[in-house]
């Protein structure tokens, strides 16, 4: 059987310069692939435009290639990709040279054959319109019209049209503009940034998932602050993430300031980024303070509050995902459970460390209490480095006791010892309340540590609880 590797090693570039050349075609490697080569950063899929039928070069290639291929045509585009047929591993994908024009009232672009240059036009920035020829006379050569290399060298993202036109060609490429900027740590150049501002309304025509797609590889760049300050100031984010603009501020009462929680989550979000590259533990980062402003009270004696922001927040989630077409399943709640128990970790090292609160919070966050310290830890962002490591230190404490307590009393995936069929077929009862108010007496009685988390003791437990209900046991119990 072919692997990829041996696949890849039959040197694509050399049957896809063939294949174009048997029919007639130039063909040129095009986009990310040569702007990622250059950079030297891992490549991902090839694009090939042909100047010409981009299908029919797919056809001939996929002709030459043989069985490990599979291609996939999109007539209505001009377009076809190239997998490979075990991994289904996008390898190229082939597009005809477009010239397009759009008019500014109407989302259908008019597509007509174009030349290469017409094509590099049309691309969207500089360092994306790079094209590696491959015809034989010049195989190998780089056209780059726009100083792609240049802006690489300078770490510029520029559009190489009036950004106007390149933007209201495909309005999401403001946020790419400013996920490219996140992901390669370039500087957008001015016209091109000032351009954004000026269009930012046209995102509002845009899929709300292809937006999101952006935002989440912002999110997963090495410092995702970055793209969010830049967001910001673009005027983009007060249209595709309302609630986390109204995170910004600080306002000041009787001279007592709260912190700007804004760029306060955006720090946190930054610490935690360190540790994980996990997007739905970053998006908790994101969300945790969501309930900030709408719980925001001032009082005399105490100065600001924000008293069950947490709560408030973990009510929100659902339908900020739902807007933001985030997917609606555990990935949500999983957010939703690290937003309601951000504070808890907090809480904790704050005051005495007791075994029973260790086990309440095991108990609560289940396998997630890892990622509940990761985001506790990211969330310490205090300019007071003596409070900083104070804090520090607790939390060092808190996490031995975790383990401690984890290691004796199993409370992490917590089973009830005893189950509500039991209960019912040691008293003769039904379904009813009573089985839950014995049930929830073991648990707590467990974290409390009462009695262990086993069997034996729970079951005695039990008899004791019902009694005091008034049940008695029947049959072979009794
Ligand atoms: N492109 C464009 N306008 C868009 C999307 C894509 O001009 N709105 C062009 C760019 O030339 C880009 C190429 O199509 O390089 C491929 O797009 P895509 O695969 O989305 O991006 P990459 O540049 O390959 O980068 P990444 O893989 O990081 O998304």
């Amino acid at each position: 059987m072919e692997n990829l590797k041996s696949f890849l090693d039959k040197d694509i570039f050399k049957i896809v310069a063939s294949a174009a050349r048997e029919i007639g075609v130039d063909a040129y490697v095009i986009g990310g692939y040569v702007r990622d080569r250059i950079m030297d950063r891992e490549t991902a899929d090839i694009d090939i435009v042909a100047i010409g039928s981009g299908i029919e070069l797919a056809r001939k290639v996929a002709e030459k290639l043989g069985d490990n291929t599979r291609v996939n045509y999109f007539k209505n585009f001009g377009t076809a990709m190239l997998r490979h047929h075990e991994t289904q591993m996008l390898v190229v994908e082939f597009v005809g040279a477009r010239k397009e024009s759009y008019s500014r009232d109407s989302r259908k672009p008019v597509v007509e054959d174009g030349t290469l240059e017409d094509d590099q036009n049309r691309r969207d920035f500089t360092i994306n319109a790079m094209a590696i020829s491959l015809q034989e006379n010049d195989y190998g050569r780089l056209l780059d019209p726009f100083d792609g290399i240049g802006d690489i060298e300078r770490k510029i993202i520029r559009t190489p049209l009036d950004p106007d036109i390149t933007y209201s060609d495909d309005p999401l490429r403001m946020m790419r503009a400013i996920r490219f900027a996140t992901q390669l740590g370039f500087t957008i150049e001015e016209h091109s940034f000032e351009a954004i501002h000026r269009n930012r309304e046209r995102i509002k025509i845009v899929s709300g998932e292809r937006v999101t797609d952006e935002l989440n590889k912002i999110i997963l760049a090495d410092r995702p602050s970055y793209g969010f300050k830049a967001l910001e100031k673009a005027g983009l984010l007060q249209i595709i993430f309302p609630e986390f603009v109204a995170l910004k501020g600080a306002e000041t009462v009787e001279g007592k300031g709260h912190k700007d929680n804004f760029l306060h989550t955006l720090q946190v979000l930054d610490n935690l980024s360190e540790h994980t590259g996990d997007l739905w533990l970053r998006w908790a980062a994101i969300l945790h303070d969501i309930a900030k402003p709408a719980t925001k009270r001032y009082d005399k004696k105490i100065g600001w509050t924000f008293h069950s922001h947490e709560f408030v927040g973990a009510r929100m989630v659902p339908k900020i995902f739902k807007h933001m077409k985030l997917p609606m399943n555990e990935k949500m709640r999983y957010v939703q459970k690290l937003v309601l128990l951000h504070l808890r970790p907090i809480v904790l090292a704050q005051e005495e460390v007791t075994d029973s609160a260790i086990r309440r919070l095991l108990f609560e966050a289940g396998d997630d209490i890892d990622d509940l310290m990761i985001l506790c830890e990211a969330d310490i962002t205090s300019k007071n480095s003596a409070k900083v490591r104070r804090y520090l230190k607790n939390f060092i404490l808190v996490r031995r006791k975790l383990v401690e307590i984890e290691d004796k009393d199993r409370i992490r995936n917590f089973q009830p010892p005893v189950s509500g069929e039991l209960i019912m077929e040691t008293f003769g009862i039904q379904p009813c309340r009573d089985v839950g108010t014995i049930k929830n007496a073991i648990k707590d009685a467990i974290i409390e540590g009462i009695i262990p988390n086993e069997y034996e003791a729970a079951f005695g437990f039990m008899l004791e609880k019902g009694k005091e209900l008034g049940l008695r046991p029947v049959g072979s119990r009794q």
